[in-house]
């Protein structure tokens, strides 16, 4: 079985929220849908020992903030690698009060609902809410997707998260050897080598042929040493080395400083 085809399904990047009596709490998540349009029910899946689970339980609603490509990525990080537990995750974040909870002002868009069913599913439970409010923040901008968290933003997944296992594994093999088109700069970065793909395979954004590319070593013009955030696993390895970063640098995924970075390689 080749489990890498879960990286296939698309989803959208989401901060779920509720309250924790009257503290705001929440996290991220990527697995939501609509289930149903009358009445409107959406489906959240979120991991049992997620404390965003156990309030939900309780309070009996939840909201959802809809992320777009402009949003923060280290709102993804903020709430995505602490837990609401131990951490107010709301500490520097714009929101405001919908319904009675909190939804961030840097999405798109809002959803709020209130459980009507759930049940459990090994490590997650599947909450299913029925809408109550609903609002867009901004019309302009496209919803994040997780493909693009992972391909544009860079960030990766926590064993949390309901994709984990299929994204990790991605995640690791984010080093390899890319290969560039000389004419649009277009890198290829599929799942199939690029040694295997057919001769008369064209690049997708140009269409020059195979032999318009050229091998980019992976690190290459940068910093031999590859560090790693310890809060959230975000990798290192940009173009000026990390020791010449300014010391006010942040994790670009979490936010936490550049201390909190260990040297892998
Ligand atoms: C990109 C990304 C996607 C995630 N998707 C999910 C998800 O779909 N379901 C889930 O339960 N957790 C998901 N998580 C993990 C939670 O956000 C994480 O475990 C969080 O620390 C839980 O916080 P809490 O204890 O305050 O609820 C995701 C995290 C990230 C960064």
């Amino acid at each position: 079985m080749n489990d890498f085809a879960l990286t296939k399904l698309s989803y959208g990047m989401y901060i779920l929220t509720t309250m924790d009596n009257d503290k705001p709490v929440g996290c991220t998540i990527n697995t939501s849908t609509q289930i149903t349009a009358t009445p409107t029910t959406i489906m959240i899946s979120v991991n049992r020992n997620n404390y965003t689970n156990e309030c939900i339980k309780k309070h009996g609603k939840f909201a959802l903030s809809i992320l777009s490509e402009k949003s923060d990525s280290t709102l993804i990080g903020g709430f995505g690698f602490r837990s609401s537990r131990d951490n107010n995750k709301f500490e520097n974040v714009a929101y405001e009060m919908k319904e009675g909870l909190p939804v961030i002002k840097a999405a798109n868009a809002y959803l709020v609902c209130k459980v009507v069913n759930s049940f459990e599913v090994y490590t997650h439970t599947i909450f299913i809410g029925e809408l109550l409010d609903a609002d867009i923040f901004d019309n302009q901008t496209a919803s994040m997707t997780y493909a693009y968290y992972h391909n544009v933003v860079k960030g990766t997944t926590p064993p949390n998260a309901s994709t984990a296992n299929a994204y990790k594994k991605e995640d690791s093999n984010s080093n390899k050897a890319v290969y560039k088109c000389k004419t649009c700069g277009f890198e290829y970065k599929g799942d199939t080598p690029f040694e295997d793909l057919p001769e008369d395979w064209v690049c997708p954004i140009c269409g020059e042929p195979k032999k318009n590319f050229v091998k980019v070593e992976p690190n290459k013009n940068k910093s031999s040493a590859v560090y790693k955030c310890r809060t959230c696993n975000h990798i290192y390895n940009g173009d000026i080395p990390f020791e010449d970063l300014p010391s006010d640098w942040k994790c670009p995924i979490c936010g936490e400083p550049k201390s909190n970075f260990e040297k892998i390689s």
